[in-house]
């Protein structure tokens, strides 16, 4: 179910709207899957909306996992590092369905639920909607390096300028994702040179870490809702991102998205 090329490592993406899994499934399912921690969790929503959107996430994690893995989805048991990222618990004979190593990262947001799954190394994932209503995306921009704030005014204000913004935040929020830091990394502290319409072109990373480590990939899976992946790679690998649209009912047939290398940028510049 996993895509690979060569000495690629297998990445699987799933794209989820909420309205792909009825409220009463969802529920369903819910219950039957969910460990005590995330029933918890969803019954601390005040608004249903937002409960629904966190049962439709995890119940797709619990699928997705055990597709990937072998673990019935009920038995994997995800635990949380200090800093709030999950990991699946790896049985001590390996998975079910064969290798030691999966990494997973999720990002749900405005009715949409995004998935990332590698069997080696890390992954970070981040979807977001381009109208985000109140939130609005101006408070975010400050938040950028200043080189990346430059190249958002350049844009006309409207949506020209938010797709500039939008594509800084979710390439940001998946590299520290991925890093499993979430927000407690600088957003300033690391800068991206992206290319006119979609892709990156040049990475620099924060003081810590290299440019080489890394490739990002970006998606608009429907019109209005952008998407970032950061993914940890190797010199000489060339992965090829396994894009499902759906709720992950079973294998189906994926579109294959390459994955670029982005050139390092010198640290100041
Ligand atoms: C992770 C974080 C950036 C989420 O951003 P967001 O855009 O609001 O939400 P997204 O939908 O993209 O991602 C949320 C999911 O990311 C995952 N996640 C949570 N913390 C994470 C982390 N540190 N690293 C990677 N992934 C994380 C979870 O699966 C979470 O969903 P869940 O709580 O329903 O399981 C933000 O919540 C955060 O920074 N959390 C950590 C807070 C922190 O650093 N605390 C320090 C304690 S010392």
């Amino acid at each position: 179910m996993t895509a690979a090329v060569g000495n690629a490592a297998p990445v699987t993406l799933w794209f989820c709207p909420n309205d792909q899994l009825a409220p009463g499934l969802a529920n369903a399912l819910a219950a039957q899957w969910l460990d005590e921690q995330e029933k918890e969790s969803a019954g601390q929503f005040l608004f249903e909306r937002d409960r629904r959107q966190y049962l439709v996430a995890h119940v797709m994690v619990r699928r997705v996992l055990s597709l990937e893995s072998g673990i019935p989805e009920s038995e994997a048991v995800i635990w949380r590092s200090s800093r709030g990222r999950p990991f699946l618990q790896k049985p001590a004979g390996g998975l079910p369905r064969g290798g030691r190593e999966l990494d997973f990262n999720l990002s749900h947001a405005g009715g949409h639920n995004l998935l990332g799954v590698v069997r080696r190394h890390r992954i970070g994932v981040d979807v977001e909607r381009l109208d985000r209503g109140k939130q609005g995306l101006a408070g975010v921009v400050h938040a950028f390096a200043p080189e990346e704030r430059q190249w958002v005014a350049q844009a006309p204000p409207g949506r020209d300028r938010d797709v500039r913004v939008l594509r800084l935040w979710t390439l940001k929020e998946a590299y520290s994702k991925a890093r499993g830091l979430g927000l407690g990394l600088s957003f300033d502290s690391f800068s991206f040179q992206l290319d006119e319409d979609r892709g990156v072109r040049a990475f620099r990373p924060p003081d810590d870490d290299l440019a080489q480590r890394w490739r990002f990939v970006e998606l608009e899976p429907v019109p209005g809702v952008l998407a970032a992946v950061a993914l940890m790679a190797g010199e000489d690998e060339t992965p090829v991102l396994a894009l499902h649209h759906g709720f992950p009912w079973s294998r189906s047939s994926p579109r294959t998205v390459p994955v670029p290398r982005a050139a390092p940028l010198p640290r100041a510049f």
